[in-house]
């Protein structure tokens, strides 16, 4: 929400919508980056740690929003970047005045390789190698994103006492924790004599993927035990998150685990991908459909897997992924009944629910018609390479970006049916999404059927019923294509959960093995008959149900 015309949301207009969140029953806000930054990736670059990027508002903007939070009883989590800073923070700038500069060893530099080319093959998230040549004093530097973001050397103990220290500068203005950007990348894979060796070929003559070198890499685990024993114990109650691609349940367990993780839960990737196509050609930009066998394999390893052992973090949408309404429901026909599914489906889950703003209104991807529309460094480099060197039509390479691209999610808030959705009295930074006359705030509120009241549903009733947080996860009819349907029991207590993903009407029939003598309706999506049929049923598109059995 922006408070003053000027187009950005803001500190302040964050402070001014507290009751809405409160309403819907939020009891955490993690908020994207806010900090001083050059904004070459919305804010994920930073220049000054303990600064307030000016568009945002000022440090007394954010004590004032921080205060309110509390006072509704709502705690405030804060992105920490601090995989890489961005090139126009101090310690880069002075990093580039020589080789013997004191912060030289914050990042990681090295000289060319054989062929005086960058030092090893990787490519960096955002397109181009990894590695972009400092002129001056003759060496590369690693950035695993845009070269706007250098990577910090986590091997140098001053570069970790920096972290630990802004760490506990907002720890000790009350905020109540962390989602860690990108931080299973923090701890390079280096070779005894100092080098980053190159990544196997999976394509031949072109840079390779270098997120495989240099997730979980060998120190990471020291790293945080150390991030934990310098700042995290020491304040009561924080709430860690970290962002971990690549992760495996193995992982997620080792990472998460109750007595000796480091961390509280992390964001993996796997069910993000489950639409990305296969292979060396594929990729997220790939047009691809949804395998929900794919995907119900995925969230059950996860499910049974940290179950009793590490806790799993549960999340359809962030400012990274396009809306999930548009992507596993349907934007159109079926838009509030899928996005009341997805919710659900989510919602029945073993782990903390996280909830992209927009998403409890059932927003939807934006029709960008020209590349000019887009902000997202991620997309506009991409498509640059598609187009020129790749020569891809650009119409294609705009429809993988209507389908993927990050810009969706980062359309202003649609509160009104106002111009520009309400967010702004002036003219916003990136485009409203038109289809904000209908889908908004204002509407959701009203209407005692909306999304809104159906997300606020479903939130109260993981509050109130201990086995939507302790209960045991078991799958159900794994082969179907079309339904997902799990249990969750805690000890004689048993949930159903029923989602239709798709907009036909398939059969539904609870396994012989399940015994039960009534169905109590938990919540549903679509109006039921006081005596209707608990045990097989037909599903309507996009249908979903709760029952417990008794
Ligand atoms: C994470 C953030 C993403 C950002 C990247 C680099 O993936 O979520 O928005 O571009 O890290 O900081
Ligand atoms: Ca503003």
């Amino acid at each position: 929400m922006d408070s003053n015309g000027d187009g950005i949301g803001d500190l302040n207009g964050i402070t001014s919508k507290i009751g809405y969140l409160k309403e819907l029953g939020v009891d955490v806000v993690w908020l994207s980056p806010i900090y001083r930054s050059p904004n070459d990736d919305n804010g994920y670059d930073i220049s000054g740690y303990r600064e307030i990027m000016g568009d945002f508002g000022t440090m007394e903007d954010f004590d004032r929003m921080l205060d309110a939070l509390h006072a509704q009883g709502i705690k405030l989590v804060m992105d920490l970047v601090v995989n890489h800073t961005s090139d126009e923070h101090d310690w880069f700038k002075e990093a580039c005045q020589s080789k013997n500069n004191p912060y030289r060893d914050y990042y990681i530099w090295s000289r060319p390789g054989e062929d005086g080319g960058p030092p090893n093959n990787w490519e960096a998230a955002f397109s181009g190698s990894a590695w972009e040549y400092h002129q001056p004093t003759g060496e590369y530097y690693l950035h695993m994103f845009s070269k706007k973001q250098p990577d910090l050397n986590w091997e140098n103990p001053k570069v970790r006492a920096e972290v630990y220290d802004l760490m506990r500068f907002w720890l000790d203005k009350g905020v109540d924790g962390f989602r860690m950007d990108v931080i299973t990348l923090i701890s390079k894979p280096f070779t005894p004599d100092g080098r980053l060796p190159s990544a196997a070929i999976v394509r031949d003559g072109f840079l390779q993927p270098g997120f495989s070198m240099v997730a979980n890499g060998p120190r990471l685990f020291e790293f945080l035990r150390e991030m934990n024993r310098e700042v995290l114990s020491r304040y009561a109650g924080l709430i860690t998150v970290g962002e971990a691609p690549i992760a495996t349940t193995q992982q997620g367990n080792e990472l998460t685990d109750i007595e000796t993780g480091v961390l509280d839960m992390i964001f993996h990737f796997e069910h993000m991908e489950a639409d990305y196509a296969k292979g060396i050609d594929g990729g997220k930009w790939v047009p691809a459909s949804l395998d929900l066998i794919e995907f119900k394999d995925i969230i059950t390893r996860w499910q049974v897997e940290l179950h009793g052992r590490g806790w799993n973090s549960l999340y359809l949408c962030n400012h990274d992924q396009p809306r999930p309404v548009s992507r596993f429901g349907d934007e159109g026909l079926y838009r509030v009944e899928s996005a009341k599914m997805l919710a659900t489906f989510l919602h029945g889950l073993q782990g903390t629910p996280y909830i992209y703003q927009g998403e409890e209104i059932g927003m939807t991807n934006m029709p960008f018609s020209s590349i000019e529309q887009c902000r997202d460094i991620e997309s506009i480099n991409m498509y640059r390479v598609a187009t020129t060197v790749q020569g891809k039509p650009p119409e294609q390479v705009l429809a993988a970006i209507r389908a993927k691209g990050r810009d969706n999610a980062r359309t202003p808030m649609q509160w009104s049916a106002a111009p520009h959705a309400g967010f702004t009295t002036g003219v916003p930074w990136i485009e409203a999404n038109p289809n904000s006359k209908e889908v908004n705030v204002d509407a959701a509120l009203a209407d005692p059927n909306s999304i809104f009241h159906f997300y606020r549903q479903l939130i109260a009733l993981r509050k109130s019923n201990r086995i939507l947080v302790d209960g045991e996860y078991s799958l159900l009819l794994r082969e179907h294509r079309e339904i997902y349907a799990y249990m969750r029991t805690l000890g004689a207590d048993r949930w159903l959960i029923v989602c239709n993903f798709g907009a036909g009407s398939p059969e539904f029939s609870l396994p012989n093995s399940e015994h039960f003598t009534s169905a109590r309706l938990v919540i549903a999506n679509y109006p039921l008959s006081p005596t209707h049929e608990a045990r097989s049923f037909t599903l309507r598109p996009y249908e979903a149900r709760i029952y417990q059995l008794l």
